[in-house]
């Protein structure tokens, strides 16, 4: 429910507020920068440096709504093959539960785990994050953990790591269970929007504060599907604000 996340940081307040108002005032300096800085600065936890080119064409089914790839499929497909030989070597010989996040994760997931040679379990929690037009955002459950983990290694999937609620929430619940020890993998880590003290232990790609959406990450529920991961285009997410302004 990604749009309920993005009205809880925009609110209805002053058009430029949160994170996508920040990104619509500062995106056309930077969007052509990105790489290139990105690419010079130092990756925390291993996290990939390699973006797409600013010229890689988005394809024209989506080219009115996504501005640009950040991120090609090729590009994660090779990211997520070294990832999943990084947690195999850590994880070597262990009895381990993969516990996923739903819903944006399901791509990230199925393309992680097919690529580990090892004996696991899958099981999801379901989250999600509600406070339309409030500045606490809420992190709901909406699915339990079926599997018992006690004494097991956990290895937590999310698709994303933004402002750090979620995993700060669901980690203590996950640790109050019991297991031998937890290690987090995401594919995306958006340092800069970071409030919460919580960082991964395996990151696919550390990105900058774009509205990212495709490969699982959903902006109303819509582009899961997107092979890639593109920035929206700020008209997408205006035309939202004012129909929920219209609403009310
Ligand atoms: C997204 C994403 C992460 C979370 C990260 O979930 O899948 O779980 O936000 O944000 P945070 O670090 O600021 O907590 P969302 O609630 O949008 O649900 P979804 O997975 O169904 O898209």
């Amino acid at each position: 429910m990604a749009i309920l996340h993005w009205f809880a940081q925009v609110g209805t307040q002053q058009p430029g507020g949160g994170r996508a108002g920040m990104f619509a005032t500062r995106h056309k300096k930077s969007l052509g920068k990105c790489a290139k800085r990105f690419s010079i600065r130092a990756m925390r936890n291993g996290a990939s440096a390699h973006f797409a080119r600013a010229n890689t064409l988005v394809p024209p089914r989506w080219r009115k709504e996504v501005e640009r790839i950040l991120i090609t499929d090729r590009q994660i497909a090779r990211r997520v093959r070294q990832m999943a030989c990084e947690i195999q070597r850590d994880f070597a010989g262990r009895e381990t539960v993969v516990i996923a996040l739903l819903n944006g994760t399901m791509m990230f997931l199925a393309d992680l785990i097919r690529n580990l040679s090892l004996p696991l379990r899958l099981d999801f929690m379901g989250v999600s994050s509600y406070g339309l037009g409030t500045e606490a955002r809420e992190v709901m459950f909406t699915k339990e953990l079926r599997l018992d983990v006690r004494g097991r290694d956990v290895l937590l999937v999310d698709d994303i790591l933004d402002t750090g609620r979620t995993l700060s929430r669901v980690l203590p619940k996950i640790q109050a269970l019991k297991p031998r020890r937890i290690k987090t993998c995401v594919l995306l880590d958006k340092v800069a929007r970071r409030e919460e003290d919580v960082e991964a232990d395996y990151v696919g790609f550390e990105i900058p504060d774009f509205f990212v959406v495709g490969y699982g990450l959903d902006f109303a529920e819509r582009y899961r599907n997107l092979p890639f991961v593109g920035v929206l285009h700020p008209h997408v997410y205006k035309a939202a604000i004012k129909s929920v302004n219209c609403k009310r």
